[in-house]
């Protein structure tokens, strides 16, 4: 593959215990694409987020995102925002108190800070909150300061970790129309995980699912529901059921 990557990991596992979190996943997302990335709950996804930003370190197997390898904390936080499941936020600020200091740690100029804040506050709907302390936040509020703060500063490589959750219809259409603005741009990498499927298959250019830890299916979205043995076009959610599934569950009972 000629074209330069965005995230390769090679061998990346993690086991805490006798769990098996994540078991050498290969990964390789073409710059400037979109990742779903898929599994049931407890399938590994946020641990191979933490270990792609930084996190938590891998017990074995290498990574890098945008060429550097993840050892290299600070070179590769430059490069990253995250929002993971719970978004970092001070109770005691204000939603624009938030934003205004991650755009500090991040270096931004002033008046960008100022212009972006307002332009994303606007978007996600949120301005009117703005001035009020997170503490009194929905849970949809704070989502939105996350996702604004995982990317306000055009980080090269946004990892998402479910980023519709907790958010109304309206307010997932315009993270998802976000999500497609970064990717269209051609300068940013998203990879999201997401348990809503219609996310993925509107906005993916490949999906990967896990098990158990395990890359157990990965291709464009099209392909995956072509690839089924009938021949019938299915669904992602029909993919997904299938290539998920314990074979126990196959015997019915009675
Ligand atoms: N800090 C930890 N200590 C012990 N086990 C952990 C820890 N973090 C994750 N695990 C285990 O690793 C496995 C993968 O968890 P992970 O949170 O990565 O799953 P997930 O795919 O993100 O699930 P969900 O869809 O529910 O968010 C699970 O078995 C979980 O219990
Ligand atoms: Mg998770």
């Amino acid at each position: 593959m000629s074209r330069e990557l965005a995230i390769r990991t090679v061998g990346l596992s993690k086991r805490f215990g006798e769990v098996w979190a994540v078991r050498d996943l290969d990964l390789e997302v073409s710059r400037g694409s979109v990742y779903g990335f898929l599994g049931p709950n407890g399938s590994g996804k946020t641990t191979t987020m933490r270990m792609l930003t930084t996190l938590t370190k891998p017990t074995s197997g290498s990574a890098r995102i945008m060429g550097i390898d993840i050892s290299e904390r600070e070179r590769v936080i430059n490069k990253i925002g995250y929002l993971p499941e719970q978004p970092p936020l001070f109770e005691e600020l204000s939603g624009l108190e938030q934003l205004s200091y991650v755009t500090k740690l991040y270096g931004l100029p002033r008046d960008v800070a100022e212009t972006r804040m307002k332009d994303y506050l606007n978007k996600l709907d949120i301005v009117g909150d703005a001035g009020r302390k997170i503490e009194g936040y929905s849970k949809g509020m704070r989502q939105k300061i996350g996702i604004i703060q995982a990317v306000i500063h055009k980080p090269e490589v946004v990892f998402l970790d479910e980023p519709t959750s907790g958010l109304d219809p309206k307010s997932a259409r315009t993270v998802k129309d976000l999500i497609s603005e970064l990717s269209s741009s051609g300068d940013t990498t998203v990879f999201l995980s997401t348990h809503i499927l219609s996310v993925v298959d509107e906005l993916s250019d490949r999906v990967g699912v896990l098990k158990n830890g395990v890359l157990v299916t990965e291709g464009a979205p099209e392909d995956l529901k072509k690839k089924v043995e009938s021949g019938e076009s299915r669904s992602l959610e029909e993919v997904f059921l299938s290539v998920t599934a314990d074979h126990e569950e196959e015997f019915k009972g009675g």
